[in-house]
């Protein structure tokens, strides 16, 4: 019988396979559900911005044509706003894609790849896919050890990554700490600010990558437009690093990895300041919520500096996972990241959030 072991690259197939939120088409067919509420994939509640959609409806005629492969319009507009040049940009299809090239440009067979436990589980595959070794290092009150970071590196550590915030955990390690780590860690190692949700990270005491881009440190920061700018279906994203960095990643690049929709959706939602901040406003008043009304029912969640929340249901999380699904409102359950009694809830709109807590009541009961 044919079986792909004898097809696939040695270890391919012992790769786990990646589970994203369920989609509510999906939980619609299975429960015979019409209303779905999706607090699964950290997605933007107030969806796309008005000028953004409008962008790309026009964008959509030019669609014969390739897009342009670098995707100057999108690097020019970045470089502006965050003061960098635009040979410091790589755009890619999605933070995703920028964590597949980070992977394929820096790791040989063999070496180390230090990740947070729990953290986003897409480096995972990506470090084995190269037939790299993960060596995980278990957070501190679900939020990044550093200093325990530090001691994992060994001579054969070439990246390391650090979600600030953290997926999923919602968690950020201050600036001063950072500057700790950043003085200590070798120059050999490529550390990688994985800074996704970095637009609802209003806390003082958070501190961005970007001072050891502009240091020419041997960093790359990730942003993505998939979550404050609300174009996560358009798959958009970017890296920004110093130049002897994205000279390695531009190598891997495929020939045209983010369309035209996606290019001129980007560059209008940046554009388009009033929807970003209503996203932040949104978010805010939303994550206060959650965590208050989960507190009060002995669910606590960490400080959320991020647009979802991470609780401990004091109860077996597969469980209330397919109670909630039932109801017709899906989040993640954690034990994929080793917490069986935790859930990750994206913030929705308030009645949403609302919708949530009350069915979450309803099981609890
Ligand atoms: C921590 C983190 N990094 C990167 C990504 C990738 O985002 P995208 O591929 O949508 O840009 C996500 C998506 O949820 C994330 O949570």
């Amino acid at each position: 019988m044919k079986d792909a072991h004898s097809f696939a690259r040695r270890g391919i197939m012992e790769l786990p396979a990646y589970t994203p939120g369920k989609p509510i088409e999906e939980v619609q067919r299975e429960f015979g559900l019409t209303s779905v509420i999706k607090l699964a994939s950290n997605e933007n509640p107030l969806k796309v911005s008005p000028l953004a959609l409008a962008a790309m409806h026009q964008e959509l005629e030019n669609c014969f044509l390739y897009p342009e492969s670098s995707s100057p319009c999108v690097r020019t507009a970045l470089a502006q706003r965050l003061s960098c040049g635009a040979d410091n940009i790589v755009v890619a299809n999605g933070g995703d894609q920028v964590i597949s090239l980070i992977c394929q440009a820096f790791l040989d067979e063999g070496d180390e790849a230090v990740v947070g436990d729990p953290s986003f589980g897409i480096y995972n595959q990506n470090i084995l896919i190269m037939g790299a070794r993960i060596v995980r290092v278990p957070l501190v009150n679900l939020t990044f050890d550093l200093d325990a970071i530090l001691r994992a590196v060994t001579e054969k550590t070439k990246l390391i990554f650090f979600c600030n915030p953290n997926n999923p955990t919602s968690t950020i390690v201050p600036k001063d700490e950072v500057a700790r780590f950043m003085a200590r860690v070798p120059e050999r190692c490529v550390v990688v600010f994985d800074e996704a949700y970095f637009e609802y990270a209003d806390d003082p005491a958070y501190g961005d990558g970007m001072e050891y881009v502009r240091a020419e440190r041997n960093v790359v920061v990730l942003r993505t437009f998939s979550k404050a700018y609300g174009l996560a279906g358009c798959r958009i994203g970017y890296a920004v690093a110093p130049g002897h960095l994205t000279q390695a990643l531009l190598r891997v690049m495929p020939a045209f990895p983010v369309n035209r929709v996606a290019q001129a959706g980007a560059v209008a939602a940046l554009g388009d300041t009033a929807f970003v901040e209503a996203s932040k406003k949104l978010n805010a008043e939303g994550r206060t919520y959650l965590v208050n009304a989960l507190g009060e029912m002995d669910m606590p969640c960490p400080q959320s500096h991020s647009n979802f929340v991470f609780t401990d249901t004091r109860m077996d999380a597969k469980l209330v996972y397919n109670e909630l699904l039932k109801r017709g409102v899906i989040v993640r359950p954690g034990m994929q990241w080793g917490f069986p009694t935790s859930l990750r809830v994206s913030v929705g709109t308030m009645d949403e959030n609302r919708a949530f807590i009350a069915t979450m009541k309803e099981i609890k009961g």
